[in-house]
């Protein structure tokens, strides 16, 4: 058991109608208005747009907006964010939707203290000491977003898709309301899926210290995702197993399961970032093409854990028996699993590799991730 600072200071507020609260919740942190932040039309089309403005409204918060944010949230729009809130000395960031809205709004809560290009905080060339403070209202579960301190955006200008990680963007309060998830469609409930497995198995395969108890905290978020994301492909209202699924997706990236652990680092999560940037695939399902591939490429450097791995998420005998299983669960619930599946041609390759590097030097794994053995990994996809 290594030694560990767990802080997580979010406020998570769980259940039904709880959306409903959101002006109460900020109004109780002693704040006047906000930028509300928000997607490309999913919170209208659902209603629930209104019913966050009347929740602002009844609560005397003034707001101004800042819709159209995409998946693979792009800094160009941050940017905007940034700038609308200078001009209106606006107190704090609600982010209404799913991870690319709330890690949007992560961005804009730091930009809005900081002088400089807020870009300078995903290339490390600064460090985040001050942010407006951020409040979610989740529409879909996968990013744990909502209750860390990581943000991914896309320059547009470089094709870098980069992340901040600091817990001075740590939402405030979050909601999670599972039913305002029913809408989310097969293929966002499947990339969520793989989202939230790979958030738990990239320490659980990487590090060199991984406690029992992490490893059973893994193998049942692994367990439970395969579970309830069975039940809602059938039934997509139901309320248990929508709860189960969202509640599981905050508890993999949390901070939770690699508390404890040493070594541990994220090399799906830095090659999948590269197919966004220059595929603009979502980001669950370019991991659920990278994953399998990593996987035959790396059990040799951890056989126990794959061993472990098969046999108590699928019951099975060999670190091979468990890589297939997984792969043939990801294409079962409609995810792709070779680049071809996702149109990335073999001849994207390199430059998947030559971008992904930067990546891997950002993050402390150059040495490990040169140019050659990514493109060594994209070739097993
Ligand atoms: O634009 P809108 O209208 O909101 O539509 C979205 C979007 O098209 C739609 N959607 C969201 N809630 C819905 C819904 N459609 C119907 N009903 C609802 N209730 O779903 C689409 C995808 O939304 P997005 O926010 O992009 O999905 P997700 O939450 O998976 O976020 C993905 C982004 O998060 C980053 C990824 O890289 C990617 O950019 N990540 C953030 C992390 C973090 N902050 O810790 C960690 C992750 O590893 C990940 O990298
Ligand atoms: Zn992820």
């Amino acid at each position: 058991m290594h030694d560990f600072t767990y802080y997580n200071p979010t406020k998570i507020e769980f259940g039904k109608d709880k959306e409903n609260n959101i002006g109460r919740y900020i109004k109780e942190a002693g704040i006047e208005n906000v930028l509300l932040a928000y997607g490309t039309g999913s919170i209208k089309k659902s209603g629930l747009y209104e019913r966050i403005v009347a929740s602002l409204k009844e609560n005397g918060i003034g707001y101004q907006e800042l819709d159209g944010i995409v998946s693979n949230p792009l800094l160009s729009r941050v940017n905007d964010g940034i700038t609308i809130a200078k001009e209106h000395q606006l107190q704090a960031v609600l982010a209404v939707g799913g991870g690319s809205v709330a890690d949007s709004a992560k961005a804009i809560a730091a930009g809005a203290k900081y002088d400089g290009d807020v870009w300078d905080f995903f290339i490390q060339k600064a460090q985040i000491t001050e942010a407006l403070p951020v409040f979610t209202v989740m529409t879909l579960a996968a990013t744990a977003s909502e209750m860390n301190g990581n943000a991914v955006v896309m320059n547009d200008e470089t094709k870098q898709k980069y992340s901040i990680g600091t817990v001075l963007v740590n939402p405030v309060v979050s909601v999670i309301n599972p039913e305002l998830m029913a809408t989310v469609t097969p293929d966002y409930l499947a990339y969520s899926a793989v989202d939230i497995i790979a958030h738990s198995i990239e320490v659980y395969f990487t590090a060199s210290t991984h406690p029992h108890f992490n490893s059973r905290v893994v193998e049942s978020i692994v367990k439970s995702v395969i579970e309830t994301t069975e039940i809602l492909i059938e039934d997509p209202d139901n309320y248990d197993a929508r709860g189960e699924f969202a509640w599981v997706a905050t508890q993999a990236l949390n901070g939770l399961t690699p508390a404890g652990t040493a070594g541990g680092n994220f090399p799906n999560h830095m090659i999948e970032h590269s197919l966004s940037a220059l595929y603009n695939v979502a980001h669950g399902a370019g991991l659920s093409i990278v994953i399998p591939a990593w996987m035959k490429w790396y059990k040799e450097q951890n056989p126990a854990q794959f061993e472990r791995f098969a046999k108590e998420v699928f019951g099975l005998n060999s670190a091979d028996a468990g890589i297939d299983a997984l792969e043939a669960w990801f294409s079962k619930i409609g995810a792709p699993v070779r680049l071809s599946d996702a149109d990335i041609p073999r001849s994207g390759i390199q430059a998947l590799a030559e971008n992904a590097s930067q990546s891997a030097k950002l993050w402390g794994m150059g040495e490990q991730y040169p140019i050659e053995t990514i493109a060594e990994i994209l070739e097993k996809a």
